[in-house]
């Protein structure tokens, strides 16, 4: 089968499950989204509980900006849940997105966490943390400055430069820095490392347990995943292998990247995607969520799950994700200029 065809397979099956979503009737609301449907479903059968509103989730794995500019003004969708402060721009750069300005969401989310305009919200937050080995690593501290520090030469595994994650914590190196000291700071990182730029963040778990590197840098809540992962037990052995070390604790905090949601331009249900935007803002479902998936609540005082308390306290950055945005495409050229996906030069 062609790749095109496969595409438009794939595409014509999800528009089936469309008729599933139907658009503008009352007591439902439509939610695209790229997380896990299992991972948001307890929240919204709690949402419909306390509402009476029927949720319906079509879940992506990519594409979402694409297909709903395609659906134009007929796109069901009301509401978009990601991860990722790319994503979440992409949206709305895209032009899928509408403003939202509501005091009862605006209340719940720090400023810090929200765009300016309306466009996205921020949920919940990740860090962006150093795995350290147990036995090799006896530091109990680290910045991201001493990544690019020889005394690490051959001893960090991190995975592809361009991914979102890195591309995050590096626009925000060029928002504190510059995009002149983050360029050397790249090659630095890069000469450290023990092997080219691979793997996901839970294969960099497993290669310091195996003992290709002692560091590596990962988001927190795959080491909640990994040590209760009950399907794949030998990830659990992955995360008994390293310690979490948050970095720059004793400066500016700790670089986190946030899930969130946005109003769709064209949401045919729009009080109901105001109901639930307002649902999932509240300080309870806040944490209801970040304990579903190891995260962060944004809303200060919220608490996050025994495992992710279990790591130790965060303190996070609190330069503002507009911000990061801003600084994203800046990051993915300096990744590009360095070579940094070669690995180190040796
Ligand atoms: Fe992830």
């Amino acid at each position: 089968m062609s790749g095109f065809t496969k595409t438009l397979s794939a595409l014509m099956l999800s528009s089936a499950s469309l008729v599933a979503l139907h658009p503008a009737v009352a007591g439902e609301v439509n939610i695209y989204s790229y997380r896990q449907p299992e991972l948001i479903q307890p929240l919204l059968d709690a949402f419909t509980k306390e509402t009476g509103i029927d949720t319906n989730v079509l879940f992506l794995d990519k594409g979402l900006v694409e297909r709903m500019q395609a659906e134009g003004v007929n796109s069901p969708a009301d509401v978009i849940m990601t991860v990722d402060i790319g994503r979440l721009v992409e949206a709305k750069d895209g032009g899928v997105t509408q403003p939202l300005d509501d005091a009862v969401v605006n209340k719940d989310i720090p400023a810090q966490y929200r765009d300016p305009e309306g466009g996205w919200f921020g949920l919940t937050t990740r860090g962006r943390v150093v795995y350290a080995s147990k036995d090799r690593v006896s530091d109990t501290a680290i910045t991201y400055e001493e990544l690019a520090d020889p005394k690490w030469k051959g001893k960090i595994c991190i995975r592809d430069g361009q991914h979102s994650y890195n591309i995050g914590l590096f626009a925000s190196m060029i928002a504190h820095h510059g995009a002149d000291y983050t360029e050397t700071w790249l090659r630095g990182l890069k000469e450290n490392l023990a092997r080219k730029p691979d793997g996901n963040d839970r294969s960099q778990a497993k290669s310091i347990m195996a003992g290709e590197c002692d560091i590596a840098l990962g988001n927190t809540y795959y080491v909640g995943l990994m040590l209760t992962n009950d399907k794949e037990p030998q990830e659990k052995e992955w995360a008994a292998a390293i310690k979490i070390l948050f970095p720059n604790t004793a400066d500016r905090g700790t670089h986190v990247n946030i899930s969130g949601m946005a109003l769709a331009k064209n949401a045919p249900n729009k009080d109901n995607a105001l109901k639930l935007m307002e649902y999932l803002s509240s300080g309870e479902a806040q944490q209801i969520y970040a304990e579903q998936v190891f995260e962060y609540p944004v809303m200060p005082g919220a608490e996050p799950s025994e495992i992710v308390k279990s790591f130790g306290p965060i303190k996070p950055d609190t330069l503002s994700f507009a911000e990061i945005a801003a600084n994203r495409k800046k990051a993915s050229e300096l990744v590009d200029k360095v070579g940094f996906n070669d690995g180190p030069s040796m």
